[in-house]
């Protein structure tokens, strides 16, 4: 399939261990246009791991799709872009808002906030990949939270090339909150983003945080230039459906049969290259969320796709039970 132009008016958020090839690969079923994000590879991994390879390769079906790195050190990132360039990656993306304690130890990742000159230089060595580099960062971090900290880093990373940021609208504790609580305890603070957006209206900004329904992507498309979605994509899928005809213009819909028919094909493919059934299967468990049968499909799944030798036909089988337990009305 050839390369998309990227338009992010929506986007599914790199999420690790979540959105790996299988999840991109799915949600692709649902989504033709919604810009995908693979999990942070870190420059270590890429560039000392066991196989490199493993993290970089990707199904042509899942463009457009960004390569988000993690990283610190701009010669490491330079080569790492250039690996994303050469394996067909649309855009390498730098992680600047990961909370983690072991991402702060690796000196990358939202510690790096307080550290424009460097994200500026490590944007400056993703560009002479000559794929877009864009950034993804929080507003702040610990007690450096003011809107003049957030404004010194984009103009720098502006000034370095990056024409794409991805802000997601909180905060950051770097001590005392786990990541998890980081996604939910410091408040989400839209305006911000949106007064990026207005200090800066050369740059595609697009906001990221908390955002649940496809109502809200239109609300924030009103003062942003895209809506990155994380925990609400992964969660319910199905909520990108909508997204091709609402924000790309395309004339249908995608129902969630012709999804199982889909997902099913691509399992089998998949199964006999010795991939585990199980390992598909746990990405689509919310397809049919807030649906009657709901829980039969993910119980049938759940129950199914771990014993050894499953295949593609747990997948048959879920769809039956759900449609079956639809019927009884067994309450999602
Ligand atoms: C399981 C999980 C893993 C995540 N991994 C990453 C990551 O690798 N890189 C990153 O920039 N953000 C990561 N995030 C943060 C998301 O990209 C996103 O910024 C955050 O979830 C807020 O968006 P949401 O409220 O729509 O979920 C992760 C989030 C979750 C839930």
């Amino acid at each position: 399939m050839e390369k998309k132009a990227m338009d992010r008016k929506v986007c599914v958020a790199p999420m690790l261990d979540w959105t790996d090839r299988h999840e991109r690969s799915f949600l692709r079923m649902i989504s033709q246009h919604t810009v995908l994000y693979t999990e942070m590879v870190t420059t270590g991994a890429l560039l000392h791991g066991k196989d490199p390879e493993r993290f970089l390769t990707f199904d042509q079906k899942e463009h457009p799709i960004a390569l988000q790195l993690g990283g610190s050190d701009p010669e490491a990132i330079k080569v790492c872009a250039a690996k994303a360039a050469d394996f067909g990656y649309d855009e390498v993306n730098l992680n600047v808002g990961c909370p983690s304690d072991r991402v702060q130890k690796g000196r990358f990742g939202a510690c790096l906030m307080a550290e424009p000159d460097l994200v500026a230089e490590c944007v400056a060595a993703m560009a002479q990949s000559g794929l877009p580099a864009t950034v993804k960062t929080r507003i702040g971090i610990d007690e450096q939270d003011s809107y003049e900290f957030l404004h010194e880093l984009v103009t720098k990373v502006k000034n370095a090339g990056c024409q794409t940021l991805i802000v997601h609208a909180r905060k950051a504790w770097l001590e005392g909150l786990s990541p998890k609580q980081n996604r939910e305890i410091p408040p989400l603070k839209y305006d911000v983003v949106y007064r990026v957006k207005e200090d800066f209206p050369g740059l595609e900004i697009i906001l990221n945080g908390g955002v649940q329904t496809l109502e809200q992507v239109e609300d924030h498309l009103t003062k942003v230039d895209g809506v990155m979605i994380g925990r609400e994509a992964y969660q319910n899928p199905y909520i990108l459906a909508e997204v091709d005809q609402r924000f790309y213009g395309e004339a249908k819909i995608k129902d969630r049969s012709e999804i199982v028919d889909q997902l099913c094909e691509y399992a089998a493919e998949k199964v006999a290259e010795g991939v585990p059934v199980k390992s598909i299967t746990r990405h689509v468990l919310g397809l049919f969320n807030g649906l009657p049968g709901a829980r039969a499909w993910r119980r049938s799944l759940s129950q199914n796709a771990f014993k050894p030798g499953s295949d593609e036909s747990v997948i048959r089988r879920a769809y039956e039970d759900f449609l079956v337990a639809g019927q009884t009305r067994d309450v999602a």
